[in-house]
């Protein structure tokens, strides 16, 4: 987060545009334009089949965009796909690994992809198992591996060439909260202290807010929103208004519910107990309080509703047919 590099991007995508089907009669990613910081962990949210594993896959050269263009740590996306090999690690979802090989020799093998020397190799292999916590099982058989011990391993495999970008899809489905837990704190260290840029796509938004510093929210190919979750929530005021939770005291309820429904554009949307829920497209807090006190009411509770993301993300898919 300290160390994002304001004006220097690391991914830059233009209408990027991948269609599939015998005659690209099916949209997948639709003029995408996204720019990612040198620093940043950047969150790729949206729902089932938003187009988020297919934009990765094109920022890897795994897929060739149908249209538009990007350029990954510098690198053109289509022409110079083994230098983003070269500087990125991906984890992809779902991984396939071998099954029948260890821990050590599924590292070895993708190492030797990378022509690391030997000695530097071996000294890796025990590091990154160590670093994802898989010290003990550094020569049992990935066939055995749990879920989460699967997603730790492909984490240790992705950093194998030392990358300067991470790109993770999903890296923390369907494992346990403390194996989620690990998996963040992993991902903040290697982009706090290492200077890894993370790239991340997740469902959980809980997990979004709390690691990454902006998201990307796209739904049906297309970009909705992209801003840190502050900047989401401006986005969503400037549309939507604001709730306030208002608890009034000295005059009855329902003289403060009176002195709030006399406002033009303000709405109260709930009472609970003492406390209103009040919703305003943009009548200012001050015209608000004025009123009440007006009323006779003294303010003992006047308090913005803030949006979790999870809210802010809903918001903005709303009305888009998913
Ligand atoms: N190889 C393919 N051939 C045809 N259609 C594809 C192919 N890969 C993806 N699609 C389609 O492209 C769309 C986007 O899929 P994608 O896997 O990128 O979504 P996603 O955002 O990663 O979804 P999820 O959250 O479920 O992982 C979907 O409609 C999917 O069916
Ligand atoms: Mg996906």
């Amino acid at each position: 987060m300290d160390n994002v590099v304001a004006n220097e991007n690391v991914i830059e995508l233009k209408g990027l545009t991948k269609k599939f089907g015998k005659h690209n009669e099916s949209t997948a990613v639709n003029a995408l334009n996204l720019e990612v910081r040198k620093g940043e962990v950047f969150g790729f949210v949206g729902p089932n089949g938003a187009g988020k594993t297919t934009t990765m896959k094109m920022m890897i050269g795994l897929l060739e965009p149908t249209s538009g263009s990007g350029k990954v740590a510098g690198f053109d996306i289509v022409r110079e796909v083994i230098n983003i090999r070269e500087a990125t690690g991906v984890l992809p979802e779902p991984a396939g690994f071998y099954d029948h090989l260890t821990a050590r020799q599924n590292l070895r093998f993708y190492a030797k992809l990378y022509d690391i020397e030997p000695e530097v190799r071996e000294k890796r292999i025990v590091d990154l198992l160590n670093l994802v916590g898989l010290e003990k099982a550094i020569d049992q058989k990935i066939g055995g591996f749990s879920t989460g011990m699967r997603k730790r391993f492909g984490l240790a495999q992705a950093l194998i060439n030392e990358p300067s970008i991470l790109f993770l899809d999903e890296p923390t489905s369907g494992i346990d909260p403390l194996g989620a837990q690990m998996m963040r704190d992993l991902i903040k260290d290697l982009n706090q202290n290492k200077g890894v840029t993370v790239f991340l796509s997740s469902h959980s938004m809980e997990e979004v807010e709390e690691i990454c510093d902006r998201i990307a929210i796209v739904a049906r190919g297309k970009l909705l929103a992209v801003g840190s979750v502050e900047e989401l929530r401006a986005i969503v005021k400037e549309k939507e208004g604001v709730n306030y939770l208002l608890e009034v005291q000295d005059i009855p309820l329902s003289a403060t519910i009176d002195a709030i429904r006399s406002i033009d554009g303000v709405q109260i949307t709930n009472t609970q107990d003492s406390t209103l829920h009040i919703h305003t497209n943009n009548m200012p807090r001050g015209e608000i309080a004025k009123s009440v006190k007006n009323a006779g009411g003294t303010i003992s509770m006047f308090e913005e509703e803030e949006m979790n993301l999870q809210k802010l993300f809903l918001k903005i898919i709303e009305g888009v047919q998913v």
